[in-house]
């Protein structure tokens, strides 16, 4: 599978890059960026490592790429300062993400093809490239709340030391400050949660608060995110590449899942080669299930906003 991630020359694109040489699936990896010399460095860093993980093909290119490729990744993007949300960067962000939008329609792209948007406010940039790219809402998604599961289940590993890959925790919702943790189903090597050894009510609270905030804490610290959200966009293009068909938390045009509709968002989500195969509305706490229908409000409040600005 060829992958060819836009913004390839930044943290979010190089690191996503690297996530993927090391799973050792996809054939082919593409980085491209404005900055043609920064996306080139990026590949050759890659590439020289390449001796001791796998024969993929890793380089820099350009919009004549996107014709052969089997996914497009868009991290392009201005990223937030640590005071502001995600949604606030949606007058900055809006007008970058359509001229990228532009260049894939103009440049062309299989009629199989797979766009996976990571730029933020990303469940509203999700849903504009579905508006604009004219391909099968399916074949459109966002990284939605997969990194935020992600830092979930560690930050709950390194606060109760259980190992991160046997925590299992789901975030829904807005990749945003509506985002919506469901408690509900959260788990420890097949067991409850709430059962377990040491876990209280201020813990989970303790967490979900530092969860919330990773992404600002992250900016703030280093400038900005990078090794978590890049294994987070291998992990859901491994999903595409293998047809797994596993479910992950990625940011979709609803059509009824919790009573949400027209608007892209996290819910439970069958992901395989053709892209969305299905979501799954499994029953959440009432409060979760509320907090999930404002989260959707949101967003349809803000593309409102962009659909009409
Ligand atoms: C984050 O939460 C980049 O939105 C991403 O770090």
């Amino acid at each position: 599978m060829k992958v060819s991630i836009v913004g390839g020359g930044g943290l979010v694109g190089s690191c996503a890059g690297f996530a993927l040489q090391a799973g050792r699936i996809v054939r082919e990896i593409v980085l491209l960026d404005v900055n043609q010399e920064l996306a080139e460095g990026q590949a050759l860093d890659i590439l020289h490592g390449a001796a001791l993980i796998s024969d993929q093909v890793v380089r820099a290119g350009t919009s004549d790429d996107y014709k052969t490729s089997d996914c497009i990744v868009i991290t392009a993007g201005l990223r937030r300062k640590p005071d502001e949300s995600r949604l606030d960067l949606i007058n900055r962000n809006v007008a970058l993400f359509r001229t990228i939008l532009g260049d894939i329609k103009t440049a062309g792209v299989r009629k199989d093809a797979i766009v996976f948007v990571v730029s933020n406010p990303v469940d509203v940039l999700t849903y504009l490239a579905i508006q604009e790219l004219g391909l099968p809402a399916s074949q459109v998604l966002g990284l939605g709340t997969v990194l935020d599961t992600v830092r979930l289940r560690s930050m709950l590993s390194a606060r109760l030391n259980v190992p991160p890959t046997q925590v299992g925790a789901l975030i829904l919702g807005e990749h945003g400050d509506s985002m919506v943790p469901v408690w509900s189903a959260a788990q420890i090597a097949g067991l409850p949660l709430d059962k377990w050894p040491g876990v209280t009510s201020t813990l989970i609270a303790e967490v979900e608060k530092r969860t919330r905030g990773s992404g600002a804490e992250v900016i703030k610290k280093k400038g900005g995110a990078g090794f978590a959200v890049g294994v987070s966009i291998a992990d859901v293009i491994h999903s595409i590449a293998l047809d797994q068909r596993r479910v992950l938390p990625v940011s979709t045009l609803q059509n009824g899942a919790y009573d949400l509709r027209d608007v892209a968002i996290s819910v439970p989500t069958i992901v395989g080669r053709s892209g969305v195969q299905g979501h799954v509305e499994v029953d959440l706490w009432p409060k979760e299930r509320l907090a999930l229908q404002h989260s959707g409000g949101v967003l349809r409040e803000t593309i409102d906003k962009v659909l009409k600005g």
